[in-house]
């Protein structure tokens, strides 16, 4: 069944990988975190708005107990070597000697995730892991050690399943790929 392009904000996108392919790699994830994680509580920290499809469906195949928090990251003009500084919001939760797994829908440059990571592994958790959807391993700048990677993209700018192109596209089932 041959799918219609979408057009967002007047850039036309066509349909990439399906809805199918992106459940088979968020069971495949969920699997293994079930099993790395048995007998312990992990704390999921899912970074909004992006990872909100991707928290959900995983969350739904976990059988371990959890909990999960949901951060944003502000990024604000500063002096780093990127030229900004990147800071959570939203986390209420006591994480000291607690397991993490961060949940994000995508790493690109990984400028986010580092920065990300170093504030988490400020706070003295017991573990922090990674959890992503995609990854761009092309694009990638930084040594992450990222062990659970849904699926690996070339360097393509895609939307849907949460990924959004300047705040549209969020809401569509399958994953979408720049023309
Ligand atoms: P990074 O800091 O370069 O790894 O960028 C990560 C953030 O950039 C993600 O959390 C997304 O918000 C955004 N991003 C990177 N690539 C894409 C894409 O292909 N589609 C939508 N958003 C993207």
């Amino acid at each position: 069944m041959s799918q219609a392009n979408i057009s967002l904000h007047n850039k036309e996108f066509t349909p990439y990988l399906p809805e199918a392919q992106i459940t088979a790699a968020v069971r495949e994830v969920a699997a293994r975190i079930n099993q790395d994680y048995a007998g312990q509580t992990p704390l999921f920290v899912a970074v909004l708005n992006g990872s909100f499809m991707f928290a959900a469906d995983l969350l739904k195949e976990l059988t371990v107990a959890c909990e999960v928090a949901f951060i944003r990251v502000a990024s604000y003009a500063g002096t780093s070597s990127t030229g900004e500084i990147k800071e959570i919001l939203g986390l209420q939760e006591d994480v000291a000697g607690r397991h993490l797994v961060v949940l994000e829908d995508i790493v690109d440059t990984g400028h986010t995730m580092k920065a990300m990571l170093e504030q988490l592994h400020a706070k003295q958790p017991a573990s922090v892991e990674v959890a992503t959807l995609l990854i761009k391993p092309e694009c990638l700048q930084h040594e992450l050690n990222i062990k659970y990677q849904g699926l690996s993209i070339p360097n393509d700018f895609v939307v849907g399943y949460g990924l959004d192109y300047d705040g549209l596209g969020r809401n569509y089932r399958d994953l979408y790929r720049a023309v």
